[in-house]
């Protein structure tokens, strides 16, 4: 499998990487901790080396206990931290009511790092990425700090969270940025505008929720009820009514695409993205091994150019209701 880099960081995955949030975090209750554990050591037997995870990724267990995504990723890859890259995120909590606390002031910075050196039980993060921009902090302020840390040794590399065009131009500027993390899927595609910029700095660009929340599976049918209070899904406007109603064209392209191709529509979804720009990595997340080994084989599919831009002639035409953005480009 062909290998892509990660900017200038040195840093290379394998095309599909996995985001372990669901872990412990927004997709209903956390998975228990020997399972967790279990499951992420058979992704890494599937070939999977690039592992998302954020300081913020945090759910409460059925004991009232909290589970910490950190600790579930660090405990499974312990023995094989040279062999994959994990990245892990700063700068944002959750308040009671999920909307986000920003803080990348450069002590909170390090605080961070020192948490997530402990949960992870590493001495160094080969990703840090900030996970959202504070309106109160400059960009160089942050990439400095970054740098600082990068000589230290404690991070290899960083990234930035949903990312804008102006934060990234300044903060690479201070100290090379080797990817961004921004949401990005066939239903998602404002930030198709960043690429350019992705390619003039050589800068990744990791896709998160690249499936638009599992909806581009076709797993889900009108009327699927997230019932889970820490199910974040009970409230994405994809998976309302109105939402399916919108997305029926796109349900139906990939139906038929997936026959053509001998694939799911998930693996779809996917490869459209891995087959658009080699810097793009996306990060599909599940807690089950069937599903791991169904996205990780979507970096085996290949579609043409033509195809490529066949389905966004397409999707141009489209418009959906789905959580983080708007529709479209
Ligand atoms: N930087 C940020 O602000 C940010 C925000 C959100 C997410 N992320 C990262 O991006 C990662 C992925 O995003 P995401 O989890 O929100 O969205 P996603 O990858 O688009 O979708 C995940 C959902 O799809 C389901 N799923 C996965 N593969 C499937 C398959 N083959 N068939 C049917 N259902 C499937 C999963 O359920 P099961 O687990 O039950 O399989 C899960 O509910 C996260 O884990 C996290 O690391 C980052």
């Amino acid at each position: 499998m062909n290998q892509r880099t990660l900017g200038t960081s040195g840093l290379s995955v394998n095309p599909v990487g996995l985001g372990c949030m669901g872990f412990s975090h927004a997709y209903g209750a956390p998975t228990d901790r020997q399972t967790a554990v279990r499951t992420l050591r058979e992704a890494v037997d599937l070939g999977y080396d690039f592992f998302d995870t954020a300081e913020s990724y945090t759910g409460v267990n059925p004991d009232g206990s909290i589970s910490y995504n950190e600790e579930l990723v660090g405990e499974a890859l312990r023995d094989v931290q040279d062999k994959v890259v994990i990245a892990t995120k700063m700068g944002v909590a959750h308040n009671p009511d999920r909307s986000l606390r920003l803080d990348s002031q450069p002590e909170t910075i390090r605080k961070s790092v020192e948490g997530s050196l402990k949960k992870l039980g590493t001495d160094y993060i080969d990703l840090y990425y900030q996970h959202r921009i504070n309106p109160n902090v400059e960009p160089e302020t942050v990439a400095d700090t970054m740098a600082q840390l990068m000589k230290e040794g404690k991070i290899r590399a960083w990234g930035i969270s949903e990312a804008t065009e102006d934060y990234l131009r300044r903060a690479h500027a201070v100290c090379p940025v080797a990817a961004i993390q921004n949401r990005y899927s066939m239903m998602a595609r404002a930030h198709e505008a960043l690429f350019p910029v992705c390619e003039e700095l050589n800068v990744a660009f990791v896709a998160f929720s690249p499936m638009a929340n599992g909806f581009l599976t076709g797993a889900y049918r009108p009327g699927t009820q997230f019932t889970d209070g820490q199910d974040y899904r009970a409230a994405m406007p994809q998976y309302t009514e109105e939402g399916y109603t919108k997305a029926q064209g796109l349900l139906e392209l990939l139906t038929r695409m997936a026959e053509e191709k001998d694939a799911t529509m998930g693996q779809i979804s996917l490869a459209w993205m891995l087959c658009k720009k080699p810097y793009i990595v996306p990060i599909p997340g599940s807690r089950k091994p069937e599903r791991l080994r169904e996205n990780f084989a979507a970096g085996e599919i290949t579609l043409t150019p033509e195809e490529v831009t066949a389905i966004d002639t397409r999707l141009d035409t489209m418009d959906f209701a789905v959580f983080g953005g708007h529709s479209g480009k």
